[in-house]
């Protein structure tokens, strides 16, 4: 069964946070809106009848003292979706050491001071239930995003250590998506050239939701998925599935006789 309390989303106040806030306020939860920006979680606060919280997930004295200032209204926390997260484009060699450190502070260091705040609570709290963001390019690390490639590779090892450690009382789980349009990359996505050129390359033919996401965050943290836990769970529209190599050439065989 679901546990009662307050479910956290840090980087609550765009995208696919502001997304799932939404999806679990209309699945009946308290939502607690975690951001680094304070106007922008005020605002979705509001919206879903939630509670707003300011504080940077890379900074884990602030993180301690936003979840012990939670347990203290709440009494207690029942999820936590660890959904902040920040990237960069370049060549490998062209990244300086405080973007790199950047890069590993919001996405990996910052999922684990948020882990690590809320686990006596949510251990505590049978049936609760934590959702990581992690990226396609954890799985297949791309060209141009060696740090933050290498961050979310981090993140879904950092889902698996707590699953086994919180289990059966806690489960853990993460989120991998493809390109999901949000304020992250709308540059790309209004440039009708670059998405059409997305959309070609993409099984499914368009790219995906912000509210696509939140789903499947929101089942994670339900009861539909208690039985599940220490699963990435790849949302990309099935962008992962052709081999570069075998899948173009077997496909012009069958082609050819097929
Ligand atoms: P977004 O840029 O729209 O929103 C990110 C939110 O996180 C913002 O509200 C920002 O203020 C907050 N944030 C950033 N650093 C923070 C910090 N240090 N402390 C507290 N809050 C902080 O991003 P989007 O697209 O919604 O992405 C959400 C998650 O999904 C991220 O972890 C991202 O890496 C991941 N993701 C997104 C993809 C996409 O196509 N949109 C693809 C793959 C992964």
């Amino acid at each position: 069964m679901t546990a009662p309390g307050p479910v956290i989303v840090t980087g609550g106040a765009s995208g696919i946070g502001t997304a799932t806030a939404r999806a679990l306020a209309d699945a009946g939860r308290h939502v607690v809106v975690l951001d680094r920006n304070g106007d922008g979680a005020a605002a979705v606060a509001a919206e879903v009848d939630g509670t707003a919280v300011t504080a940077d997930v890379a900074d884990h004295v602030a993180i301690d003292g936003a979840v012990a200032a939670i347990v203290e209204a709440h009494g207690t926390i029942a999820g936590l979706v660890n959904n902040a997260g920040v990237g960069n484009l370049k060549p490998l060699e062209a990244y300086s050491p405080a973007e790199v450190d950047l890069i590993w502070r919001v996405n990996v260091a910052g999922t684990f001071n948020c882990l690590r705040a809320a686990a006596p609570h949510l251990r505590a709290n049978p049936g609760s239930a934590v959702v990581n963001l992690a990226s396609v390019s954890g799985v297949r690390p791309t060209r141009g995003e060696a740090p933050y490639s290498a961050a979310k590779a981090a993140t879904i090892a950092l889902t698996k250590s707590a699953a086994l450690e919180w289990a059966p009382d806690v489960r853990v789980n993460c989120v991998s998506p493809g390109f999901v349009r949000t304020p992250l990359n709308e540059m790309l996505v209004s440039d009708d050239a670059d998405r059409e050129a997305l959309e070609s390359r993409t099984p499914l033919g368009r790219v995906g939701e912000a509210d696509e996401a939140a789903g499947l965050i929101a089942f994670l943290l339900s009861d539909a998925a208690a039985y599940m836990t220490g699963q990435n769970l790849v949302l990309d529209g099935g962008t992962l599935l052709p081999s570069s190599q075998m899948d173009p050439t077997l496909g012009a065989l069958l082609d050819l006789f097929g």
